[in-house]
Parts: C-alpha cells; sequence; structure tokens
C-alpha cells in the first residue's frame, strides 16, 4: 500500500508517504510567518496551509519516488486542532482523493503521536503506557491494544507545551517555547530556584502546569540578571519542573499499571532532558520516543497509522467522503 497522509492541525504544513509501514517521504513545512506574533494566529495558518499544501505534497510525491497515481489512499488529520486549518487540509485531501478515485482515512491527530513510535521500535508489543506532551495535551494513557485506550490522568489547566510556550514568552525568549527554553537553559544551573512541581502532593495522575507559569511570572517581574543568577538558570530551573512533574507522574502510572514499556509522543517528547531524566526511573522499563522529526507534527505519523486503519478494516471502509473536520475531538 502506498498512502499520502495530509496533517494542517495547526502551524505546520505537512505531507508524507508510508509505503508498507515505512516513510518514505516526509516534508514538514514551518509557517516561520507566526513568529512575529509570538503564538499561532488561526486565519494566517489557514491562508499559509491553503498556499503552501500544493507544493508540500508535490515534494513528498517526488522524493518519494512515486507517482501519483500510484497511490492507494489518503489520510488526513481531523481533529483536534485549529478548526480552519483542519479544514484546509481536509479539502485538500477529499479533492485529490476523489479526483484519484481512491480512498480517505480521517485519522486522530494524538492517536497518531502515539503511533509515531511504532516508527522508532516497530516491534513495540502492547500493552503500554504513554505520556502524550504536547501543545495543547498533557495525558498519561494506558494503551492496551489498538483502538483500546484507557486515561489514566491529564491536566487540569495548561499543557507542557503551553507552560514551555508561555514560560518563554515572560523569559522573551521565541516561539515555540520548547526548543527556546531548551537552548537557553544548556548554560544554566536547574538547582538554582525553587520552582513549584505542582500536584505531586495528590495521589491523581493529573497535571497543573499554569500555578507553575504564574510563579515564573511573579518571579521573573522582578528579576535582574547577575553574575551570580542568570535567565538560563532560570530557564534550566523552569524546565526542571515540568520535566520532574511529568517524570514523578509516569512513575506513578507504571506502578500502578505493573507495565515495564513506556512511549512518550508529541511535541514535549523532544526535550532532550526529559528524554535522558526518563530514563532514569527504572532500568526495567523500556522507555520508546519517536526520533526528533516525528515528536513535532509531522505527517509522517499520519500516513502510518492510515495505513495501519486501512489495512484493519473492511474494504468497504473509507469510501465516506462526508465527514468534517473535528476540533475538540478526543482519544
Ligand atoms: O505535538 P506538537 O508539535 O503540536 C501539538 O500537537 O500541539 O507540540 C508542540 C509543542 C509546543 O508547545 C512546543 O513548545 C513543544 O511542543 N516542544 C518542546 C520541544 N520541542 C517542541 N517542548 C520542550 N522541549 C522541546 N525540545
Ligand atoms: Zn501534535
Amino acid at each position: 500500500m502506498i498512502v499520502l497522509g495530509i496533517e494542517t492541525s495547526c502551524d505546520e504544513t505537512a505531507a508524507a508517504i508510508c509505503n508498507n509501514g515505512k516513510i518514505i517521504s516526509s516534508i514538514v513545512s514551518q509557517q516561520v510567518i507566526h513568529e512575529k506574533f509570538g503564538g499561532v494566529v488561526p486565519e494566517i495558518a489557514s491562508r499559509e496551509h491553503d498556499f503552501l499544501l500544493n507544493q508540500v505534497v508535490d515534494r513528498a510525491i517526488t522524493e518519494a519516488k512515486v507517482r501519483i497515481s500510484d497511490l492507494d489512499a489518503i489520510g488526513v488529520t481531523q481533529g483536534p486542532g485549529l478548526s480552519g486549518t483542519l479544514l484546509t487540509g481536509i479539502s485538500f485531501a477529499k479533492g485529490l482523493a476523489l479526483g484519484l478515485g481512491i480512498k480517505i482515512i480521517p485519522i486522530n491527530h494524538l492517536e497518531g503521536h502515539i503511533f509515531a513510535n511504532f516508527l522508532a521500535q516497530p516491534d513495540l508489543e502492547y500493552p503500554f503506557l504513554c505520556l502524550l506532551v504536547s501543545g495543547g495535551h498533557t495525558q498519561i494513557w494506558q494503551i492496551k491494544n489498538i483502538n483500546d485506550y484507557r486515561l489514566l490522568g491529564e491536566t487540569r489547566d495548561d499543557a507542557a507545551g503551553e507552560a514551555f510556550d508561555k514560560g518563554a514568552r515572560i523569559l522573551g525568549l521565541g516561539y515555540p517555547g520548547g526548543p527556546e527554553i531548551e537552548k537557553k537553559a544548556k548554560e544554566g544551573n536547574p538547582l538554582k530556584i525553587d520552582f513549584p512541581r505542582i500536584l505531586l502532593d495528590k495521589k491523581s495522575l493529573d497535571f497543573s502546569f499554569s500555578g507553575l507559569k504564574t510563579s515564573l511570572l511573579y518571579y521573573f517581574d522582578n528579576f535582574e540578571e547577575t553574575e551570580n543568577i542568570t535567565v538560563s538558570d532560570v530557564a534550566a530551573s523552569y524546565q526542571m519542573a515540568i520535566v520532574e512533574t511529568l517524570i514523578e507522574k509516569v512513575k506513578r502510572a507504571l506502578v500502578k499499571t505493573k507495565y515495564n514499556r513506556c512511549v512518550i509522543a508529541g511535541g514535549v517528547a523532544a526535550n532532550t532532558i526529559l528524554r535522558e531524566k526518563i530514563k532514569e526511573v527504572n532500568p526495567q522499563t523500556d522507555f520508546v520516543f519517536p526520533e526528533l522529526s516525528f515528536c513535532t507534527d509531522n505527517a509522517a505519523m499520519i500516513s502510518f497509522l492510515a495505513e495501519i486503519k486501512l489495512n484493519s478494516q473492511s474494504s468497504n471502509s473509507f469510501s465516506d467522503f462526508s465527514f468534517g473536520s473535528l476540533p475538540n475531538l478526543r482519544l
């Protein structure tokens, strides 16, 4: 099977080709236009997708060295995401699938992130735990099998990625905030400031990051850099508070489920400190991360999951073109 994936849930315009479980091309065009606004402007993002989709899909097909007529199906992100940007991708995908007379598979973006781990470790076995950490979600899932998922905990306010993005804005760093804070934190001492680890005193596997962001805001209000304490120290301490909170909850979820496999999914999975520190939790636990380019939004995970869904359904499935975008889609 040769499956084209299209991803436009936020500000990455992405297309990829999966051929029998192997990604043979993956193109991601990050929309730089939002940088000057310090965050994604939905209307501009939709227009950018509209402008970029044709060339990004064309590049994915060319780099995969296939012809457009070789495509068996198209997988497209249905949600969650921004309403307008999702619609741009879905409309493009439907037009192309109709023109080619092939199937179309609506894909849940969150499920795509989880399945990116099978690209990193094809022999990954069920069941496993999943820490899903992106710009809009922070959740711990029990993944028992395909289509059999149980939510163990989630954030009550900001997502971990959002905490990085808002923290970076407070510190006067760029967008997206995660990589910027990570870069700044490299020179800093994570033990300099004791930012709060919220909800660690509670048994629940839920998270909360808005109080941490507020404590950074108050701390930084009167901050003046000296030789003794630098912005890098603040960034490193803030990053460590997020990472340690995530890891502590994962640790508890592993004890609760007695699982010995855990995958990390979503943009924050690209964070080096998280990748290093989580491995210290327990040498018996197998921690899996997607390769860096498949942590943040991409279409490889969409094409890969679309092919799995295509192979697991009857041949009449996915001929229905009447679906729309679902901005609040849950797993
Ligand atoms: O999965 P993703 O690309 O988009 C959503 O589905 O939301 O995640 C984006 C989030 C952003 O909040 C970004 O700051 C964060 O992932 N992120 C990182 C890193 N790279 C991206 N957070 C921490 N460290 C990173 N290296
Ligand atoms: Zn995402």
